[in-house]
């Protein structure tokens, strides 16, 4: 019997799964609602013509390919961090502000999370609905994940008391994973106002707020960066993982951000120091590529104003979306019209997703997340009328 024969098989990632199954479905007709990669009208996953352009520059320019340093590009990492935190405020921030490159989204959150762990701060909560890798990344890193209440599945809202009653009890040091915008599964975001108080409570509390950034741009654009920047005004120590996967349409070139911000310059120093001890054993340093991409489009006038142009296309082809669905629902589905970002609850029950699968080819997460992604012109009408029929 070979070493190997007992290894068990590992969970599958729950979407992941799904995509597979969507696959194998011989139906012409099905529709894929799970997923978290943007789709055009064409329900195709677009090169971005900004960035396209930019891949031409780069493919001239480029003179080696020789490692990055450990924490990455740097003209990538001040342009990145310049757009996210807003040109003023970067400005005023710099000196007291950790950068690093990261592969992705998840790559960035694990440097972080690892980071954390690995200097005392191990309690770590995430909010009652997440992204499914949340969990796991704190895990992987030794972190003791708790939950947070967030939405109200019943109400179809934010459960904003139960947020604030359960940071007031944490205690110093706490990590609270906090999403910046669009929030995933569900598009409840907190308002300005709601953000300001959870502000002042990590203030009071000592909290640690890490925000995942992995939407910029695809709810309100400028505005969904206003949580972090709010918190970053106070001074407060932030930690921001950003993920360029969709803003930039680049999901397979993985760049990721890394920002913390601490009081004074010797405090970022030690935290870059720290960052990059992580990096060093993860994956030494990071992919060039994709923030060679990112870094040319934000730097050249032409492509960055082509780049913002499409990715407020892209919002606004799902907020088209959106509204074309709710107006083909009932009332039940009202509170869909308030989500923003990729992903919406829809509150449809995990057997009520099943028959949307079994019945109409029609996939959605069990947790009644649809991702509008999937739609378009053609198939819109036929998913109202099987939500419709599976809720009634
Ligand atoms: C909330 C959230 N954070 C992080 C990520 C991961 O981003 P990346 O694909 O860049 O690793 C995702 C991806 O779907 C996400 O939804």
């Amino acid at each position: 019997m070979g070493l190997f024969s007992k290894v068990p098989t590992a969970p599958k990632d729950p979407i992941l799964a799904f995509a597979a199954i969507f696959e194998a479905d011989p139906r012409p007709h099905k529709v894929n609602l799970t997923i978290g990669v943007y789709r055009d009208r064409n329900l195709k996953t677009p090169i971005l013509a900004s960035v396209k352009q930019a891949e031409r520059l780069v493919a001239e320019r480029e003179m080696q390919k020789g490692y990055l340093p450990i924490e990455g590009d740097h003209r990538f990492l001040e342009l990145a961090a310049e757009l996210l935190v807003g040109t003023t405020l970067f400005t005023e921030i710099k000196h007291r502000v950790a950068l690093l490159q990261a592969p992705g989204g998840t790559g960035t959150l694990r440097v972080a999370a690892e980071m954390l762990v690995s200097l005392g701060w191990k309690r770590c909560l995430i909010p009652n609905y997440t992204w499914v890798n949340h969990r796991g990344v704190f895990q992987a890193s030794g972190g003791e994940v708790a939950t947070y209440p967030y939405y109200d599945i019943t109400k179809h809202a934010l459960d904003f008391e139960g947020l604030i009653n359960s940071l007031r009890q944490e205690s110093v040091g706490t990590v609270v994973v906090l999403q910046a915008s669009c929030h995933n599964p569900t598009g409840c975001d907190p308002s300005i106002e709601q953000w300001k108080e959870i502000a002042t409570i990590c203030q009071e509390r000592k909290l640690i707020p890490l925000f995942d950034s992995a939407y910029f741009g695809f709810g309100k654009g400028e505005e969904d960066a206003a949580a972090p920047r709010h918190f970053l005004k106070l001074g407060l120590p932030v930690v921001l993982a950003a993920s360029f996967s969709k803003s930039f349409s680049v999901y397979g070139e993985r760049v990721g951000l890394l920002l913390l911000a601490g009081e004074n310059p010797d405090e970022a120093a030690a935290l870059l120091s720290q960052a990059k001890r992580v990096a060093r054993t993860l994956y030494s340093n990071p992919p060039m590529h994709g923030a060679a991409l990112v870094r040319t489009v934000l730097d050249e006038p032409a492509l960055r104003k082509l780049w913002w142009q499409e990715l407020t296309e892209m919002r606004e082809r799902l907020g088209s979306m959106r509204r074309q669905l709710v107006a083909k629902l009932p009332s039940q589905f009202a509170h869909m019209a308030r989500a923003l970002g990729m992903l919406v609850f829809t509150g449809l029950s995990p057997e009520q997703t099943r028959e949307l699968i079994k019945k109409h080819a029609i996939y959605l997460t069990e947790d009644g997340r649809l991702s509008l992604v999937g739609l378009n012109e053609e198939n819109l009408a036929r998913v109202a009328e099987a939500i419709c029929e599976v809720a009634k």
